[in-house]
């Protein structure tokens, strides 16, 4: 356990997830002072020294690759706190090698079954709909009747179809040049700051397009400012900042700064929806964790395509020889997509499940592992190669590719991610050359790979 807490990943990981931060650390002050007492008595030391030995043995037994094959569990280690996870991008491919498509393993403490099959993934999610459940984020207590993606099936369906009313593709057409304008600015704004990280200009870029794309703010007023000082505080990522006190005051303040114009955006196309009706505090508040949720989703999407063209500079050159720029930058965003920012589908088992030959027992966490997928050699020859032109027509099935979902929930954004990252790859070609300053290995974020700390780029103005 200590081995994993010390990997950077899972350090990032447990302060978006304060309490179980706060659970580790208060078992940590109690072992401990459990300690201090048994040092003090020959007799309870020795005791404890038996309870942690036959602990250990317990924890070898339960880790072995076969254990509960009686039981039908899948093969793969319950080895508690594996570190693999936080520290090695191929961990779960190499998993899958060794155990075959369907696995156990531990989530940090949580037993977990990860399935590296889109057929086999699709076809669970899809038979046991009902006993299958979204493990919310502890944001889920802030959204008066819920975030839409926790939602149990019929709830969801009325709120989801609500919420896509919202999402039309006219706001995003009608949007396309304010940001083209944001992410123009952007760049520029790295080619001045090559010494920072590149995500924080690209963060930037997507949360002030969203406040235009969500609520038809000037991204370069006063009010786009306060937006945007509120959503920091709503920020789910750093909850271990935000007290929920302070939360609930920004949600307040964020809600009535949108509501003090008329609506706009795609709170605009949410209220022509509903005939003048006010716009409910459930769907207000959805869209401002939508705003949150999905606006660091665009962001790490932005900076992998820089990674990759920066990896791959021939592919600004064929972007800029291509008769048509714009589908083949796409196709860039497309693949971006395939290789990494979409890694996975999380649920659990509120019930005992079959899959195939094994069970999936209830209370266990479930994985798709939609990265690993996605780099199947089977399926994508020659997978690690960036290759844009794999999404030529026809282009991989649903069968093979489903960054965006692959269940009765299913991404609202595919037309504003594909916008925003087909921008960025366009004016990438049009305007710059990159060289990479700088980089290490992918590290793991609080939720996904991101390229390495380190990484850094010049941006040159052709
Ligand atoms: C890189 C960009 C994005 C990625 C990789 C992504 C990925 C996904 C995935 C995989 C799901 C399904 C989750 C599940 O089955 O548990 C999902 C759901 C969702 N996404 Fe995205 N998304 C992105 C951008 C966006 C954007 C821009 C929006 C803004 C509208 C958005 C809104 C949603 C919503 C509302 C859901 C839940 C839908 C429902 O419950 O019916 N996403 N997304």
């Amino acid at each position: 356990v200590a081995r994993a807490a010390c990997t950077k990943g899972l350090r990032r990981k447990l302060l978006a997830f304060p309490r179980i931060l706060a659970t580790l650390v208060g078992s940590g002050v109690v072992l401990f002072a459990v300690l201090v007492v048994a040092l003090r008595s020959a007799l309870f030391f020795r005791c404890l020294a038996a309870v942690f030995l036959l602990a250990v043995v317990a924890e070898a037994w339960r880790s072995r690759p076969s254990y509960g094959r009686g039981r039908r569990l899948p093969p793969g280690s319950l080895a508690l706190a594996p570190a693999g996870p936080w520290v090695d991008p191929d961990f779960l491919a190499k998993q899958a090698r060794r155990h075959g498509p369907v696995f156990k393993m531990s989530n940090f403490t949580q037993p977990m079954v990860a399935i590296v099959d889109m057929e086999l993934g699709r076809e669970l999610l899809r038979r046991h709909d009902g006993s299958l459940a979204v493990p919310p984020l502890p944001f889920q207590r802030f959204v008066p009747g819920g975030f839409v993606r926790y939602l149990g099936p019929g709830p969801h369906r009325v709120r989801s179809a609500e919420l896509r009313t919202a999402f039309s593709d006219d706001v995003v057409a009608a949007a396309e040049p304010c940001l083209a304008g944001l992410v123009s600015d952007g760049l520029a704004e790295l080619v001045v700051r090559e010494e920072a990280p590149p995500s924080v200009a690209l963060e930037r870029t997507v949360l002030r397009g969203f406040a235009h794309l969500f609520f038809g703010l000037d991204p370069r007023s006063e009010r786009c400012d306060g937006l945007l000082r509120q959503m920091r505080t709503i920020d789910y990522r750093r909850a271990w900042r935000n007290p929920a006190s302070s939360v609930r005051r920004a949600v307040t303040a964020a809600s009535s700064l949108i509501l003090a114009e008329p609506a706009a955006g795609f709170l605009g196309k949410v209220a022509a929806a509903q005939l003048g009706v006010a716009v409910k505090p459930e769907v207000l508040v959805n869209l401002l964790y939508v705003f949150n949720t999905a606006s660091a989703d665009v962001a790490g999407l932005m900076g992998w395509i820089l990674k990759r063209l920066a990896d791959n500079p021939d592919w600004l050159e064929r972007t800029r020889a291509t008769h048509d720029p714009s589908a083949a930058a796409e196709r860039i965003v497309r693949e971006t997509l395939r290789l990494s920012q979409s890694e996975y589908l999380a649920r659990y088992a509120t019930a005992d499940l079959d899959i195939g030959d094994y069970v999936i027992p209830k209370g266990y966490l479930v994985r798709v592992c939609i990265r690993e997928i996605h780099r199947r050699a089977d399926v994508f020859p020659d997978p690690m190669r960036f290759d844009p032109d794999r999404f030529l027509p026809p282009g991989p099935g649903a069968g093979a590719y489903a960054p965006l979902g692959a269940s009765r929930i299913s991404c609202h954004g595919e037309g504003i991610s594909i916008a925003f990252g087909r921008l960025l790859a366009l004016e990438l070609a049009r305007a710059y050359t990159i060289k990479v300053l700088a980089d290490g290995p992918d590290e793991m974020g609080p939720f996904h790979w991101q390229p390495n700390d380190r990484w850094r780029v010049r941006l040159t103005p052709r």
